[in-house]
């Protein structure tokens, strides 16, 4: 199964692919987590993006299509896969579309998760993540033990662009504006998957299956 997952900040599309990729045994690959172990790492690709995904602007179309388009030749990716946070703007729908098909496949489906404004802000001011894993907890819903996490053991913190209020607000602006319209394209191919994400997690799974 191919998949794409998208849909405003904190509509639960890490929370989510956790639980696709371990129902369907396909790896779950977010840009947003190649992106935040890059920065953490120091590596090149760390310093390129790191001043986007701090500030909450959007990493560059080229850049981001490069570092996807590399992860989808690794072998792990080749019986299916669920792309979490990619494509965000038309051009990485498109350039994705390009590289499946050089390849003779394509998408199976394109998932996305809806919440309202207000639960969004809720959850990301709330959020806490694995540094290691990428594994979200919420204050309400922590860690068993501490800044520690149940999954791999890695440091829990906060979100460096989950800090101030505005910059959640920005990136909701940008999901508007440059990610929403990417319902119209999937939904003409008949592949759009729209879930409601407000209900508890696993009421949230339920609905995912069901689409999927
Ligand atoms: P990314 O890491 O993708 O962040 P995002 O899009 O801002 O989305 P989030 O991770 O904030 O939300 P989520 O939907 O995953 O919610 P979660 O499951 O954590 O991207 C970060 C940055 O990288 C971008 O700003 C950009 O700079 C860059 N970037 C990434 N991809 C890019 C691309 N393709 N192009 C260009 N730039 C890109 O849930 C949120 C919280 O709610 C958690 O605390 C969770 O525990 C809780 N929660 C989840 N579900 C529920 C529920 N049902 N009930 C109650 N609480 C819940
Ligand atoms: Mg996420």
């Amino acid at each position: 199964m191919r998949l794409v997952l998208f849909g405003p900040q904190g509509a639960g599309k890490g929370t989510q692919a956790l639980n696709i990729s371990q129902k369907y045994s396909i790896p779950a690959i977010s840009t947003g987590d190649i992106f935040r172990w890059a920065i953490k790492g120091g590596t090149s690709l760390g310093r390129q993006v790191q001043e986007y995904v701090d500030e909450g602007e959007l990493v560059p179309d080229a850049l981001t299509i490069k570092v996807i388009t590399e992860r989808l030749g690794a072998a792990d990716v080749q019986g299916g896969f669920l792309l979490d946070g990619f494509p965000r703007t038309m051009e990485q729908a498109k350039a994705l579309d390009g590289v499946l098909r050089e390849r003779g496949t394509e998408l199976d489906g394109a998932l996305v998760i809806e919440v309202p404004e207000e639960v969004s802000l809720r959850r990301l001011l709330g959020r806490l993540s694995c540094s290691q894993c990428g594994r979200n907890y919420h204050v309400d819903l922590p860690p068993t033990v501490d800044w520690t996490c149940d999954t791999c053991g890695g440091q829990v913190v906060k979100r460096v662009d989950d800090v101030q209020e505005e910059k959640i607000r920005h990136r909701l602006e940008l999901y508007h504006q440059q990610t929403e319209p990417l319902k119209a394209y999937y939904k003409e191919r008949a592949l759009l998957r729209q879930v409601e994400g407000q209900g508890t997690p696993e009421e949230v799974f339920d609905r995912v299956r069901a689409a999927l």
